[in-house]
C-alpha cells in the first residue's frame, strides 16, 4: 500500500511541480552565455526590476561582478542597493509572512529557476503579462494563468492586452502563404496579445533583447561553472590542437629510419 502511495506521488510529481503549467506555446530565448554585455545588462535588469521581491540567495554579489567582468565598485554602485557588501549573498529585505499576505504567494528566490523552468519558459513569461482587471494587482499572465506578480516590466513592454489581430494561418504546423503573390496568409484571432502603441519606452524587439538578457542572467546564475567550462574546453582543445604538432614531428622523427 506504502509502496502504491509513493508510485502515486511520484508519478504526480511533474504535475505538482508545474502545477501552474499551461499549454501556451513557448518561445524560443535564444540566449548566448559567452556574451559579457547581455549577461551584464540581464543583472542589470535583475537587481533594478527583480530584487525589489527576488533574491537569489545562493550568488554572492563578488562571485557575479568578476564572473561578468564588472568592476567592485560599479557593481556596488549600480547593482547593490540593499545596503550590502560585495561579498554578500544577494538577499532581498522582504519577509515572507508580508509577501504572502501582499501577493498571495511568496516570491520565490531566482538563483535556480532557470533549471526549474527552463530558459524559454521564463523568455516566454515575462514576455506574456497582460491587463486582467479581475486579478487583484490588475495583471495576469498567459504561461503562469492567475499568478501572483504583478506586471513588473510594464513600464518597459507598454500596456499589453489580450485583443484582435491579423495573425499568419497554419496548417499542420506550417506556415500559409498565398501561392501566387507569396505574402502570409492572415486571418484576424481575438484572443491575441497586442501592446497598446506608445505605452512603454521599448520598442517591440528592444523589449525581447531585454528579456533576453535577463534570462541568459538567470541561466548563468543557475549554472556559473558553465562558463568556465566553456573557456577550459577552449583551452584543453588548443593544447591537444598544439600538442598534436609535435606529436606529429616525434612520429615522423621516429619511423623516419623505418622501410
Ligand atoms: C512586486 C514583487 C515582484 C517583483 C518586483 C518581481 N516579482 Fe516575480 N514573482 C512575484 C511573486 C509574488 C511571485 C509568485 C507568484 C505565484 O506563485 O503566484 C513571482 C513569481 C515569479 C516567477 C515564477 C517562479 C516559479 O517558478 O514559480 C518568476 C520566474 C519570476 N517571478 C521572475 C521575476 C523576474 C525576472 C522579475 C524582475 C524582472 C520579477 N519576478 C519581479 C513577485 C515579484
Amino acid at each position: 500500500m506504502k509502496k502504491l502511495f509513493a508510485a502515486l506521488v511520484f508519478a504526480a510529481m511533474p504535475a505538482l511541480a508545474f502545477g501552474a503549467a499551461s499549454n501556451y506555446p513557448l518561445d524560443k530565448a535564444n540566449i548566448d552565455l559567452t556574451d559579457k554585455a547581455a549577461l551584464q545588462d540581464g543583472a542589470r535588469t535583475f537587481a533594478n526590476y527583480c530584487m525589489g521581491c527576488h533574491a537569489a540567495q545562493y550568488q554572492r554579489y563578488e562571485r557575479v561582478a568578476n564572473d561578468l567582468g564588472i568592476p567592485e565598485d560599479v557593481m556596488l554602485e549600480n547593482l547593490v542597493f540593499t545596503g550590502a557588501k560585495i561579498g554578500d549573498h544577494m538577499k532581498i529585505g522582504m519577509q515572507v509572512s508580508d509577501a504572502k499576505d501582499w501577493f498571495g504567494a511568496a516570491p520565490p528566490d531566482l538563483t535556480l529557476v532557470a533549471r526549474v523552468r527552463g530558459n524559454d519558459w521564463l523568455y516566454t513569461y515575462m514576455r506574456t503579462f497582460y491587463d486582467d482587471p479581475a486579478r487583484p494587482l490588475g495583471a495576469n499572465n498567459k504561461v503562469f494563468p492567475n499568478v501572483g506578480m504583478p506586471n513588473v516590466l510594464v513600464g518597459l513592454q507598454g500596456k499589453q492586452v489580450i485583443g484582435c489581430k491579423q495573425v499568419q494561418v497554419v496548417e499542420n504546423g506550417k506556415k500559409q502563404f498565398d501561392p501566387l503573390t507569396g505574402t502570409p496568409i492572415t486571418h484576424e484571432a481575438c484572443d491575441q496579445l497586442t501592446v497598446v502603441p506608445k505605452t512603454g519606452e521599448l520598442s517591440a524587439e528592444e523589449f525581447d533583447e531585454k528579456v533576453r538578457n535577463l534570462v541568459t542572467f538567470l541561466a548563468y546564475s543557475a549554472n556559473p561553472v558553465k562558463l568556465h567550462m566553456q573557456r577550459i574546453g577552449t583551452y584543453v582543445l588548443l593544447y591537444l590542437a598544439f600538442f598534436f604538432v609535435f606529436a606529429y614531428l616525434l612520429k615522423r622523427e621516429y619511423w623516419k629510419d623505418v622501410h
